[in-house]
């Protein structure tokens, strides 16, 4: 599909990269990075030529919390935490971001609230409380155990029971994150303010929370069992052991959306991106059935059960182009905060670098996640170091601290990330000296310069970010091969999966010009059928146009 670039928003031609902010640069010197430490690389990710090169940062939450699941656990929508910063500096940080033409982008968490957000507190005061439906309520089960079969996504059950009120309360993550009821439109309507608390203060769009989770069975039916669970679940885990019938993708969570992208609606240009893990027709419905729903349900194909396997990523990308409707714009995530790193799900570094080429020449907005650009692997984390709640109930192996660990600046102590002497949050990579910034931008092959010239090619380059996508057939089965063009500007994307050279026959070849190898060391003429591609290589060519063009099925 051709969509003509002046029609284009900009959360359709650029680039989004996330920032953990736990994670990003303390400036305070207590080894948790902070909203100041953003602002102080903002000069990094944008605004001059030497930069990164991103559009967009989204930021995971900074808001008030316990941090019982690291700020997934708000305590308060419209403040941030102390440990962060405060609201003056989110709105320096909102200031310096728009200078440099970078979007913010914030979470939302609708799904569920902290156990110590002042409406649970008053909630769980008494029955007959005026909050007591914010959240949601029930009375045991006749043998007094909880009122279904529901398991948390993080070990044991789903409800946990409060003496005071003698009932149980439903949070299908930690306890300390009891689930608002989006039956009750107050609710709605109290969620739908801190969203406009934010619109108001300039930011420009919200990636939202477990959005597929927000409505659930209004009897509370229990669960099926789920006949494929792995035998090797932990006794603990009863999530997995079921199948989310009741409390997954309810057809009610679409009204649900499209009020949420009417309020988005009322500001100018601001963007709804949705977390939606789950089936394609289902989530593909996300997008609403006259694109009135999330601009963007992220799609996380590549990071779920995806194998580095040439075909099989080919097969996700068209099998997601076929199944969009017109109005709906791809995307495609390499890596977050809840998935083990790229160069480590995808074998290395070699790998690494063709992923990027991927995503940073498909059809669709790219995210990247803070650190990828580095190629930095998963850190082992010590059992005694571990602290995210996953890996604490659920076995360390399953544990996201690996890649949540401190960005890494330069070679010096704690990598430039907090001051020397001080215990970061999470330990670094091994190889922290020489894996960091300040060595790879001195390096011209580095990883962090093949993104840089990548950004920079695709932001030059209207085939690339806004135009058609064609995937063409070659013999061999570990390459993929794709044309991206727009009127007369064609690009020819090749990717060598195998840890051999491969050498192309491109269909209806000609001549061209490769612009950059994943290598960066290779730019020059390339004539006639074939390319050749060394181990796990891949290459932008510029197809001359004209009729003969490399590639071109004219
Ligand atoms: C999805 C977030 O990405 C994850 O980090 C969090 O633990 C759960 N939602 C619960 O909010």
């Amino acid at each position: 599909m051709n969509s003509p670039q002046q029609e284009l928003h900009w959360w359709q031609r650029g680039v989004v990269y996330q920032i953990y902010p736990r994670s990003f640069d303390d400036t305070t010197g207590n080894g948790v990075g902070d909203l100041e430490g953003i602002i102080a690389q903002l000069d990094y990710l944008a605004g001059s030529d030497d930069a990164l090169g991103v559009d967009a940062i989204w930021i995971s939450p900074f808001y008030p919390s316990p941090m019982a699941d690291f700020g997934y656990d708000v305590a308060d929508y419209c403040d941030v935490a102390p440990l962060f910063g405060d609201l003056a500096t989110f709105d320096r940080l909102v200031a310096e971001a728009h200078a440099r033409e970078l979007k913010i982008i914030i979470d939302w968490v609708p799904n569920h609230s902290s156990d110590q957000h002042r409406w649970f507190v008053e909630s769980r005061s008494s029955r007959d409380n005026l909050k007591r439906d914010w959240y949601i309520w029930r009375d045991p089960a006749l043998d007094g155990g909880p009122p279904n079969n529901w398991g948390s996504f993080f070990g044991g059950p789903a409800w946990t029971f409060d003496e005071r009120t003698g009932q149980y309360y439903l949070h299908q993550f930690v306890p300390g994150q009891p689930e608002l009821n989006w039956r009750n439109s107050t609710v709605r309507e109290a969620m739908y303010d801190t969203l406009r608390f934010w619109l108001d203060r300039g930011v420009d769009g919200f990636r939202m929370d477990v959005i597929g989770l927000l409505m659930k069975d209004e009897e509370l039916r229990d669960n099926p069992p789920n006949p494929d669970a792995s035998p090797h679940l932990l006794a603990n885990d009863l999530f997995g052991r079921l199948l989310s019938v009741h409390n997954m993708f309810l057809p009610e969570n679409h009204e649900r959306m499209r009020e949420i992208r009417q309020v988005f609606d009322e500001y100018d240009e601001r963007c709804a991106i949705g977390e939606l893990w789950g089936p394609l027709d289902e989530w593909v419905k996300y997008y609403g059935a006259e694109g009135d729903e999330l601009h963007l349900p992220f799609n996380f194909r590549w990071m779920d059960g995806m194998t580095w396997d040439s075909q099989q990523i080919r097969a996700s990308v068209d099998t997601l182009e076929a199944a969009l409707p017109d109005f709906a714009w791809p995307n495609y995530v390499l890596g977050n905060h809840d998935r083990a790193r790229l160069a480590t799900r995808f074998g290395g570094e070699a790998q690494a670098r063709l992923a990027a080429l991927l995503l940073l020449t498909l059809r669709g907005t790219p995210t990247l996640y803070y650190g990828d650009e580095l190629g930095m692997p998963n850190v082992d984390i010590p059992p005694e170091k571990v602290q995210d709640p996953q890996g604490l109930n659920l076995g360390i192996e399953r544990t996201r601290d690996v890649c949540r660990t401190p960005m890494q600046w330069d070679s010096g102590a704690n990598a430039g990330f907090s001051p020397a002497g001080v215990e970061t949050w999470l330990p670094l990579t091994a190889d922290y000296a020489t894996r960091n910034v300040a060595v790879q931008a001195a390096d011209p092959t580095s990883v962090l310069n093949l993104y840089r010239r990548l950004l920079a090619y695709r932001r030059a380059t209207p085939a690339l970010y806004g135009g058609s996508y064609t995937p063409l057939d070659v013999e061999q089965q570990d390459c993929y091969v794709y044309l991206r063009a727009t009127g007369e500007e064609k690009r020819l994307i090749a990717l060598n999966f195998s840890a051999e050279s491969r050498t192309l026959t491109i269909p209806a070849g000609g001549s061209g010009s490769v612009a950059l190898s994943t290598y960066l060391d290779r730019e020059g003429a390339v004539a006639g059928e074939t390319l050749e591609l060394r181990a796990y290589e891949g290459v932008i060519v510029e197809v001359e146009s004209g009729e003969q063009g490399l590639g071109s099925r004219d």
